[in-house]
């Protein structure tokens, strides 16, 4: 698969060049909005005439004369218009040429999407994309400001996989630190041996906020608690063995979670902040070894007792500063001795760098780490951590807010549980599925009920999720998210339940080997927008606007629907014209059950 745009700059790239010479990023063709411009434009002339010294329009004529030469013929109108806009109307046999292939089951060299019913992805690249989303606090129950994070690092990675790349995907969960040293004395001191399988953990959260009252009355535990974290950091290994059961107990929660609203991370993704905890003070001491103080333009420095790193541009001056225009340090290690989450991260980020072979290093956090993040990113930059083309980004999302616009919690105030709001959500969907027919039959058997609610309420989640600006904070709202119209989910997966329907209906295969209807405008408009999924999936992943996404699938299931009114399929009266359109149908859905899973959306057959 390759995006239309592509295919276009590599038949015409060099010719135009010998032409026009370099026109440096400017895209050479862009996609039109509205079709009485054609399918998409050449505007190089305009940006080209000065540096060449001629006029736009006697510069248009040239490039046109160009587009017309090639030996297949790539358009079927070459028009220009006003001061040297051309406007390009793509031939049949070009376009038909780079519909998206159906994938067929493996048999496809291209097969990174892989699903039965979907398209073919693109051809794999080297290239190593780490990827940390969701990232929870185990100690802290997991709410709705991770769901972001899950819903949206997902949806990065199956878009990643999609255009070749080999993805990592890493769950940097906090799992060390001092609460579960309380956590510890909880179980190991204050709980009797034979009790301590009952103690629940599958609410880290309330059973600490329960050890911290005990040792803020009874001096006894505190000073277990106390002994407890210090047995911790030192490797004691009966403590070592209750961390580590603590933590399996509450990941194996929070796995379910996972597995209600389907994102692809499995516990060997799993790569906690403990794992780095052993090369912490070795690393700090190799940073203050080879960065002491007074060294440009880093330079680890000890301030108020903390272990702290400063960074300074060329001239000397501060690259992070406070609210009182002092300096900003990253602290590395605290006057007491204990690292700290930036700390974690460089080893985490050294790590992926070097063991895990990243190319690209994705983080998917809300937008109030971005000072974070900032600093990371330069001090590995600063200390020549990134090799050629090693790149960091970091992905950044607004707030889920409450019908008061301030973020979302419970009526007593509480942060919103993700699993109870996801199987909200499922219950919902159940409620306003249409079980029965006409005639007052079941349509469906528990077994599919129970499928359809999942598929659709956790969708709707999702999907209200990724069609937003990523950046936006945004209303959570069930009523919108499950309404059978506009960009929903529940209409896209109805669009994609009527399609299969129309399939069902004509189970002779005869179509599969027909070409694909192009002749109607309808059904030519909705060829197009096929034909330009590629580039719409690279367009979503530059900058990461996953709403790209979103509004093709609305935008496909639309032009699916006119398509529908204005041509018959099944009873088509023309001979072949049947396959033809059927042909299409089927297109269409493959290419909507791909966008809706690169979204990390299941489809259902029927609804
Ligand atoms: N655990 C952190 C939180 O809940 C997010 C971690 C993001 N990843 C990272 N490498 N810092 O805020």
């Amino acid at each position: 698969m390759s995006s239309l745009c592509a295919a276009l700059e590599q038949s015409f790239g060099d010719k135009l060049r010998q032409v026009l010479g370099d026109w440096g990023s400017v895209a050479l063709f862009v996609s039109t909005k509205d079709e009485k411009f054609g399918d998409y434009q050449c505007n190089i002339a305009l940006s080209c005439a000065k540096r060449l010294g001629v006029k736009p329009r006697e510069l248009a004529e040239k490039i046109a004369e160009v587009l017309r030469s090639g030996e297949e013929s790539c358009f079927s109108e070459i028009t220009i218009a006003g001061p040297g806009f051309i406007n390009l109307r793509l031939s049949e046999a070009f376009l038909r040429a780079h519909l998206p292939a159906a994938y067929d089951g493996g048999s496809c060299a291209l097969s990174s999407c892989g699903k039965e019913g979907t398209v073919c992805g693109f051809a794999p690249r080297p290239e190593t994309v780490v990827v940390d989303y969701s990232s929870p606090n185990i100690a802290k129950q997991m709410h709705v400001g991770h769901l972001r994070s899950s819903i949206i690092g997902d949806s990065i990675c199956r878009v990643l996989s999609f255009l070749g790349c080999r993805v990592v995907r890493q769950n940097h969960v906090g799992d060390w630190g001092t609460q579960f040293g309380l956590l510890c004395a909880w179980l190991m001191d204050h709980t009797d041996a034979s009790q301590r399988g009952d103690v629940d953990l599958s609410n880290l959260e309330a059973l600490y906020r329960q050890a911290q009252a005990l040792a803020d009355e009874d001096p006894e535990f505190h000073e277990q608690s106390r002994r407890r974290v210090v047995a911790l950091h030192n490797g004691d290994a009966e403590t070592i063995a209750t961390w580590r059961y603590i933590v399996s107990k509450s990941l194996s929660h929070i796995e379910n979670t996972y597995a209600l609203l389907g994102v692809l991370l499995q516990s060997e993704d799993m790569r906690g902040e403990s794992f780095y905890n052993p090369m912490l003070s070795a690393l700090v001491e190799e940073l203050q070894q080879r960065y002491p103080a007074g060294s440009r333009p880093l330079e680890v420095a000890v301030s108020q007792g903390a272990t702290c790193i400063f960074m300074y541009d060329a001239d000397g001056k501060p690259l992070f500063k406070g609210a009182d225009d002092e300096p900003q340090p990253m602290i590395i290690r605290k006057a007491d001795g204990a690292f700290l989450y930036p700390t974690t991260d460089l080893a985490a980020l050294r790590f992926r760098l070097t063991e895990l072979k990243a190319d690209r290093v994705i983080y998917t956090t809300d937008i109030r780490q971005t000072l974070h993040f900032q600093m990371l990113f330069q001090a590995a930059a600063l200390m020549g951590w990134l090799g050629e083309g090693q790149k960091l980004e970091h992905v950044t999302f607004g707030t889920v807010l409450g019908p008061n616009n301030k973020p979302l919690k419970t009526r007593s105030g509480e942060n919103v549980k993700l699993a109870d709001l996801l199987h909200e959500a499922v219950d919902r969907a159940r409620a306003v599925l249409k079980t029965e027919d006409d005639q007052g039959q079941p349509r469906f058997s528990e077994a599919e009920i129970e499928q359809i609610s999942r598929t659709v309420g956790i969708g709707s989640v999702k999907y209200a999720d990724l069609s937003q600006n990523r950046v936006s904070d945004y209303v959570f709202s069930f009523d919108r998210m499950l309404a059978m119209e506009g960009n929903t989910a529940p209409y896209l997966l109805y669009a994609y339940a009527r399609i299969s329907s129309i399939l069902r209906k004509a189970p002779d295969s005869l179509w599969q080997k027909a070409e694909v209807a192009m002749a109607d405008p309808a059904e030519r408009r909705l060829a197009l927008h096929l034909a330009r999924f590629a580039e719409t999936v690279e367009g979503a992943a530059e900058g990461w606007r996953l709403n790209l996404l979103c509004d093709y699938a609305y935008s496909l299931a639309g032009l699916y629907m006119k398509f529908y009114e204005t041509c018959p399929v099944l009873s088509a009266s023309e001979p072949g014209l049947r396959e033809q359109r059927l042909r299409l149908c089927d297109l269409t859905g493959r290419v909507l059950k791909t966008v809706l899973s690169l979204l990390g959306l299941d489809v259902v057959e029927r609804m």
